[in-house]
């Protein structure tokens, strides 16, 4: 069909030459999956890593471990605009309302020949996404979360370059609850024609694992990443996958991909009766409003032929992690990380926030040489948790949990992340439950520990 033929990555030969990303991150990868992962289209050869070399380390590292580069780099704003260029066209729309946008893949591309700076490392340039309402919450430590997980996301953009867009306005207001991230994340295609991929994540997910890096080479052929299990949607569960996280490719697909996913939505004529299609295919949903999960799952399944070899269903690692599964067991993957580097005299040294990196390439090799694997019955740091059904602004968390677990998972997951930060600030959270309590790290930590 002719949708097959969109040719979404832009620029993919020639124009292309400056990030060096793909090399390390093939290196750095090639580790996380448990699989082999495909190998790097031939323009990655052209372009020069950046190497990060660490010395006065233990001398037995290997070459290949001591490179990495920043692969999806923020660029600082420019001063000058050229025009005419998609923006000066009237009838272009941010929203879902109108029509869709059309000849999308060109207009990006013609903007980028116009700015060749923010075309150079374009390749795999990720714009992060999250929210939440414009109000003050309503439970009493709400606002106090939702900065919490903020920081948390600003910890991680910051460590890996990547810019972050943290959105406060309900843009369609009728586009309410989880509707309301896909007019954000349709918005910001058009705000960031730099950026390959939209990132979105909810409010209520947080980074637990600081260093690691999705493998955006696997993700080459695919437009819309998720969280989920091909098995389980052939089985028509509403769980399949989790629409709290997913990166969406920024090109003409994904333009029409929201129209339509946007169509079951609250603002549509036929939201009601999505909802009863909804409802009647998946017998294990719970309620009869159509939601955007379902929403994805349906067109997964109904309308494969269309989107499916586009959507990547990802469950290799903690791409979107369900809290409950990981929470109890931070403490001891803390433990786990800190005996490897009981062992690793390198992995104790002190360092710069901005080559955090080039210690997560180290610690890499022996995680790996260690056997410590990922998953739910692994001890890897666990990519990012979800605090699905806590509902940490509302306080309306789901009545299969109670507010304790919730209050006390979020607050292990937050401090568990943040000790990873606060490692190169050289401070430490004296224990995951207590968010005051931080102790200065010694010289040589955690030799002695
Ligand atoms: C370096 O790593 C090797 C291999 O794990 C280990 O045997 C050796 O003791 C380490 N050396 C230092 C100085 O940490
Ligand atoms: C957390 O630590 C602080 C400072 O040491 C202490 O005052 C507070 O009582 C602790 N809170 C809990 C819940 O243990």
């Amino acid at each position: 069909m002719a949708n097959k033929s969109y040719k979404c990555s832009l620029l993919s030969d020639g124009l292309l030459f400056a990030s060096g990303a793909g090399v390390a991150l093939l290196l750095f990868f090639a580790f996380y999956s448990f699989f082999s992962p495909s190998p790097p289209p031939s323009n990655y050869l052209h372009r020069q890593p950046l190497r990060q070399t660490i010395t006065n380390t233990n001398t037995t590292s290997s070459s290949s471990s001591q490179q990495h580069c920043y692969f999806h780099t923020s660029t600082p704003p420019l001063n000058t605009d050229p025009a005419p260029s998609f923006y000066d066209d009237p009838s272009l729309s941010y929203t879902l309302q109108e029509e869709p946008i059309k000849n999308w893949d060109e207009k990006r591309h013609h903007w980028l020949l116009q700015h060749p700076t923010l075309a150079q490392a374009q390749r795999n340039r990720i714009v992060m996404i999250s929210g939440s309402q414009p109000g003050p919450c309503r439970n009493p430590v709400g606002d106090h979360l939702l900065l919490r997980f903020y920081k948390n996301k600003a910890d991680y953009c910051r460590i890996h370059g990547i810019d972050l867009f943290y959105n406060t306005a309900l843009l369609q207001p009728d586009m309410f609850s989880f509707w309301a991230k896909i007019p954000v994340v349709r918005a910001a295609m058009v705000a960031h024609p730099e950026a390959e991929w939209i990132w979105w994540v909810d409010s209520d997910a947080a980074f637990t694992d600081m260093e690691f890096e999705p493998p955006m080479e696997k993700y080459e052929g695919y437009n819309l990443v998720l969280h989920g299990w091909p098995h389980r949607v052939e089985a028509r569960s509403w769980t399949s996958l989790n629409a709290g996280v997913f990166l969406i490719r920024n090109c003409q697909w994904s333009v029409d991909f929201i129209d339509r996913w946007a169509r079951m939505g609250p603002q549509s004529p036929e939201y009601r009766r999505w909802g009863r299609i909804q409802k009647a295919l998946f017998k294990d949903k719970l309620y009869a409003e159509s939601d955007d999960q379902t929403g994805i799952i349906y067109l997964l399944l109904k309308e494969k032929e269309r989107w499916g070899d586009k959507i990547y269903l990802e469950n290799e690692y903690y791409f979107e992690g369900y809290w409950v599964e990981i929470v109890n067991k931070l403490e001891k993957i803390a433990k786990t990380y800190m005996d490897v580097e009981r062992r690793v005299k390198g992995l104790r040294r002190r360092r710069a926030e901005k080559v955090a990196m080039a210690y997560a390439r180290m610690r890499e090799e022996y995680l790996e040489k260690e056997g410590i694997r990922g998953g739910p019955h692994g001890w890897r740091r666990p990519f990012v948790t979800h605090f699905t059904g806590c509902q940490p602004c509302s306080g309306d968390h789901n009545t299969i949990y109670s507010g304790e677990n919730c209050w006390d998972g979020m607050q292990r997951a937050l401090n568990f992340a943040d000790d990873q930060v606060l490692r190169a600030y050289g401070f430490r959270h004296e224990r995951l439950v207590n968010s005051t309590a931080v102790r200065p790290l010694p010289f040589d930590f955690p030799a002695d520990y």
